[in-house]
């Protein structure tokens, strides 16, 4: 396991190297907590959420007319997953969507990120498209409209179509990017009359590393530090290909923007120079990603870094991949690195993160709330955007079922706290963070940990296939009905 606290680490060096209401929802009886104070609240209008992704909740990979996908092939290598499992059932969120968003709406929420299976779409990727897939999407979307939940449409959350793999070597060509500029045009055409905000890959920070570089995820290669810079080269270029398909098929005034596990930099200690240092931190480690796509250029210490290993890249390429987005979609978790001003190189130092450094259930997970509070103020001021969304915020935890049936997550809630007060800290500095999805609406299929890891405020039985509210759900409930992070 420490094994992956350090896979976790090195994947997000993508710059430089690479209600307490009563129930329904309640897992217990609580009061509804009192109104915030003036001022202590979220900003009206802020959009609460909760999110999911396709092969990790839908199940029913053979329904329909679905193709495989690069992880329906990768779950069946032994060893790969954890506990053996694999998607093929998750959830059965493919024919229980109805249940799931009647538990999105008991928790009062008014977003849904969820994300299309290209392969059900496109099962070969290009070619033809197949509408029973589509249908699914149609179906869920109106559901959730008919609920008054806004859906948010995430375009790539890791099922590449297994035939662009096979016959292109997935994100190593850039025929994958063409092609994933194809389905993106596809979707925005058939969707966005009522999808109003799409993101578009889902961490191209981890799928780069985790599945190219060391094989943790699917494709399960160990590619050299050069070809992984190009791929991570070609998902920009996949992402900017996917804005202009939205603005060019999409319903005018279609919202897109990326979904990305940003390099979490804050300052050890908070004076102007550590400040500033972590700003700069922040923008060189996301050099390779999001630093490309905001501002059109690698930077110069990203590219000497890079050396020899730099990608390949022409000036056309860096038009499409900075195509103006509407937002910034941040997946913050933990902190990666606390850093400190320093006169050597570009003038920041990470420092090393002790051995006994506070972690969640996923020795991965560092607990470090005032990260939420940094990273948007900083990525705000260096990427000059006004639209902020944590895309994805939560935490794993053992929840144990007790005699009485319930979970008691008291952890889970720990962390929501610390995290959502140090997010009002910045919203109420004028930080423009405009939403929040939690990940998890409900325990899912966790990748490499296949179900052995739970992230959601709704606890599944994968054999009966029931979901129980946690108690994090009562707290959440509440967080949404009071518009703040009830400290
Ligand atoms: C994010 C992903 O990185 O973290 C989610 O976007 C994932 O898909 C979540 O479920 C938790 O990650 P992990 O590695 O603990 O399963």
């Amino acid at each position: 396991m420490s094994d992956k606290v350090s896979r976790r680490q090195f994947a997000k060096i993508a710059g430089l190297s690479a209600a307490g209401m009563a129930n329904p929802v309640g897992a217990v009886e609580v009061n509804p907590a009192p109104p915030p104070r003036a001022g202590t609240g979220f900003p009206a209008g802020f959009v609460w959420g909760t999110a999911t992704s396709s092969y990790q909740v839908e199940g029913a990979v053979n329904e329909d007319g679905r193709g495989a996908s690069i992880w329906d092939k990768f779950v069946r290598i032994p060893g790969k997953i954890e506990d053996g499992t694999t998607g093929d059932r998750a959830n059965e969120h493919y024919r229980r969507y109805k249940e799931d968003i009647a538990l999105i709406k008991e928790l009062g929420c008014k977003a849904y990120r969820f994300s299309v299976a290209w392969p059900r779409v496109f099962p070969d990727g290009d070619g033809k498209p197949n509408p029973k897939g589509l249908d699914f999407y149609n179906r869920l979307v109106d559901e959730l409209l008919k609920n008054g939940i806004e859906p948010w449409l995430t375009l790539y959350h890791w099922d590449l179509p297994q035939s662009l793999q096979d016959r292109f070597g997935g994100w190593r060509s850039t025929e994958t990017c063409k092609i994933f500029g194809d389905y993106a045009a596809y979707v925005a055409a058939h969707l966005t009359d009522r999808v109003k905000n799409v993101f578009t890959l889902n961490e191209s920070g981890r799928f780069v590393y985790f599945g190219y570089g060391i094989g943790i995820d699917a494709p399960g290669l160990t590619l050299p530090q050069a070809e992984l810079n190009q791929i991570r080269h070609n998902s920009a270029v996949a992402h900017g290909l996917a804005v202009q398909a939205v603005r060019a098929h999409g319903r005018h005034g279609t919202r897109v923007g990326p979904a990305e596990n940003i390099d979490a930099c804050a300052p050890a200690i908070d004076t102007p120079e550590n400040v500033r240092a972590a700003e700069i931190a922040l923008r060189e480690m996301n050099g390779g990603y999001l630093n490309v796509i905001m501002t059109g250029q690698y930077t110069d210490a990203f590219l000497k870094f890079a050396g020899a290993n730099a990608p390949k890249y022409t000036d056309a390429e860096l038009k499409i991949i900075s195509s103006p987005v509407d937002f910034l979609g941040l997946n913050i978790y933990a902190p990666q690195n606390y850093v400190v001003a320093s006169d050597q190189g570009a003038g920041f130092m990470p420092l090393p993160i002790p051995k006994s450094f506070p972690h969640m259930n996923s020795d991965w997970l560092r607990v470090g709330p005032e990260t939420i509070y940094w990273v948007p103020k900083l990525a705000a001021k260096i990427w000059k955007t006004d639209a902020i969304y944590i895309s994805e915020n939560g935490t794993s935890g053992d929840d144990v079922v007790r005699p009485d049936g319930k979970i008691y997550d008291t952890d889970r809630i720990m962390y929501l706290r610390n995290y959502l007060a140090q997010l009002q800290r910045a919203t109420s500095e004028g930080v423009p963070v405009r939403g929040y999805f939690l990940w998890s609406l409900m325990d899912n299929f966790e990748w490499v940990y296949g179900l052995n890891k739970r992230f959601g405020l709704y606890h599944v039985n994968f054999d009966t296939q029931v979901r129980t509210p946690k108690l994090s759900a009562s707290f959440y409930r509440n967080v949404i009905a009071t518009n703040a992070a009830g400290v």
